[in-house]
This record gives structure tokens, C-alpha cells and sequence, in this order.
């Protein structure tokens, strides 16, 4: 091969609609073929591309399990995930094929952590509530009074934090501005300084923590282990007058458990964004949001224009430094989350 021919483009499938200026450089710089229609893709298309593509561009919308995996052709040799969880892919199997896997960490820190102090807001001073009555029914507004639409005020409460990494660090700063004092329980406590600035106190027993905290809200991954981490009996142990905060996945809250505990006023309100069954949601939780008691967001904690380009950046860096043959900066390896 002369030292002027062209390199091949490393063959890329990329499952969903990526924006237009990700999507332009991944044809710039790959044989990359994309989703225009954003029709998810299904099995046996996921089951071709593994066949046939060097890296799979997958979103959490895919699920890359086991037996899929194994279907892969011996030139797959990269899964560039477009997402920061990784619970949709069975790292481990494809480690076990010598299947590299990547993310797209730390762009979505402070998108998602916005959208948390939304929710936390919106559920306590009914957001929600409000805004429904003047797009619907406008006419009915009989004005402002001093004893309607009351709430409770978050500033002086207590918030506790489940898993304090980029995410509920950033939560934390900003819960803090707005007055709440911050709690946290994570595997390992964060380092001095941090806690000094947030002020933070620190429980190793989470049941301890949710029996004081007056908001919980949640940012660990979704692992095994964190499987229903928030379960009937953790519920239980929460205040009646406390919120729980959802922008993590759904599957680490016992989602019937919650209804259970929100239909008998055993707690006061959930936000959530994230769901056990996604894209279903369990009609009980749309009629508790009817009655005021959670606010429902369609997984869009982390959606931002900004947020999604930096994904598409982080992917292509991911995708160009693994086939330069160095080791990509978002590398995932099995068992470390
Ligand atoms: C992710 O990428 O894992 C986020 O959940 C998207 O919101």
C-alpha cells in the first residue's frame, strides 16, 4: 500500500436520529450509516449491524444483552454507546467477545442536574398544577387569592442525595443555593473539601438518611446492585411530608411501591423522569399526576441541543482514538460502575 492511499473509514451504524451536525461529521469521518427517520431499530437490525459493522453507535433506547451480543461478527470491535448508563449493554459479554464499550460521561452533568432542581421545585410549589390551569382552562381563573395554590416551601429543608458523583455533586451545589441543606449517602464518602464547601453531611446507612431527609432525590447508576435500592420497606421509612427525585432509571425505585406509598399519603410527591417500564408508564402514576401528587417528565432530564452535540463530540472522539489504536477516554470497563 502506497504511503499516500487512503485509510478505510472504520464502518459505523448508528441506531437513532443524532443532530444534523453530529451526524454530518460522523459522514465526514466514517462510513457511517445513519438513522434520518428515527425509526428504533429493531433485533434483526441490530443483529445485521453487529454482523457487519466495525463500531455500533447505540442509545439507551437499544438493548444490547447477552444473546445479542453474541450474534456480533468477528469485525465488531467497538460499542460507542450515545448515552451516559450503560445499563442497556452487558458490558461484561462483550468484554468477554473483546468488544470495547464507551460512553459519553460528564457532558450531561449540569443539563441533568438542572432538570432535577426543576423537579424538586416543581413538586413541592406545583408547577405543574399551575401551568395547567392557565393553558386549559383560562376562563376558570377567578385571579390571584392569599389561601390557593399554596405549597411548601423548599428553602431551610432537608435534601438527601442517593450517589454523589458528577451528578449529585452538581445537584448538591445548586440545592444548596436555593437554601436546603445537603445530606448524602454514597458508597464511598466525597473528598473533605467538597463536603466543607456543600456543607455536606455524610450517612453511611441509607435507611438512616431517608428517615430524615425531607427531599430525596436520586443519582447512582443503574446496576445489580442497585436493582429496587429504594424498596417498599426504605419507602416506608421516608417522612410523610418528604418528595422523592427520579432522573436516574427507573428500576432503582420500586415503582409499585411508590404508588402505593404516594396513593396512601405515606409520602407526599414524586418527580420523576426516569420509569421502571419506559417508554410505558403505569397509568396509576399519570392519575397521581392528575391528583397533584408527581410531576412526570418523559425522560428529558438531559436534553439539550448542547448536551446531544457534545455526546455526538465525545462519541466520535471515542470512535477515532479506538481505531488511531489507543485506548478511548470513555472506556467502560465491566464492574466499574
Ligand atoms: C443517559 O445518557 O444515560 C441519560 O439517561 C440520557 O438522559
Amino acid at each position: 500500500m502506497s504511503s499516500t492511499s487512503a485509510k478505510k473509514k472504520p464502518k459505523v451504524y448508528i441506531t437513532r436520529k443524532l443532530p444534523d451536525l453530529v451526524e454530518t461529521r460522523m459522514r465526514e469521518l466514517f462510513d457511517a450509516e445513519l438513522n434520518i427517520d428515527d425509526v428504533p431499530r429493531t433485533r434483526e437490525d441490530l443483529i445485521r449491524a453487529l454482523q457487519t459493522a466495525d463500531v455500533l453507535v447505540p442509545t439507551l433506547t437499544d438493548r444490547i444483552d447477552d444473546s445479542l451480543i453474541a450474534e456480533a461478527g468477528p469485525q465488531l470491535k467497538l460499542i460507542a454507546s450515545f448515552s451516559n448508563g450503560v445499563d442497556h449493554i452487558d458490558v461484561e459479554a462483550a468484554a468477554r467477545r473483546g468488544i470495547t464499550v464507551t460512553n459519553t460521561p460528564n457532558v450531561l452533568t449540569d443539563d441533568t442536574a438542572d432538570m432535577t432542581m426543576a423537579l424538586i421545585l416543581a413538586v413541592p410549589r406545583r408547577l405543574t398544577e399551575g401551568a395547567a390551569i392557565l393553558a386549559d382552562k383560562r376562563a376558570e381563573w377567578a385571579g390571584w387569592s392569599p389561601t390557593w395554590m399554596l405549597g411548601r416551601r423548599i428553602s431551610g429543608k432537608r435534601i438527601g442525595i442517593v450517589g454523589m458523583g458528577r451528578i449529585g455533586t452538581a445537584v448538591a451545589r445548586r440545592a444548596k443555593a436555593f437554601g436546603l441543606s445537603i445530606h448524602y449517602h454514597n458508597r464511598n464518602r466525597v473528598d473533605h473539601h467538597t463536603e466543607e464547601q456543600l456543607e455536606a453531611t455524610y450517612w453511611d446507612s441509607l435507611d438512616q438518611m431517608l428517615a430524615r431527609v425531607d427531599i430525596v432525590s436520586i443519582h447512582c447508576p443503574s446496576t445489580p446492585a442497585t436493582y429496587h435500592l429504594i424498596s417498599a420497606r426504605r419507602l416506608e421509612l421516608m417522612r410523610p411530608t418528604s418528595t422523592i427525585i427520579n432522573t436516574a432509571r427507573g428500576d432503582i425505585v420500586d415503582e409499585a411501591a411508590l404508588i402505593k406509598c404516594l396513593r396512601e399519603g405515606r409520602i407526599a410527591g414524586a418527580g420523576l423522569d426516569v420509569f421502571q417500564n419506559e417508554p410505558a408508564i403505569n397509568p396509576k402514576l399519570v392519575k397521581l399526576a392528575e391528583q397533584g401528587k408527581a410531576v412526570l417528565l418523559p425522560h428529558m432530564s438531559s436534553a439539550t441541543l448542547e448536551g446531544r452535540i457534545d455526546m455526538g463530540d465525545k462519541v466520535v472522539i471515542n470512535i477515532r482514538t479506538f481505531f488511531d489504536g489507543h485506548r478511548p477516554p470513555d472506556r467502560v470497563l465491566p464492574g466499574r460502575l
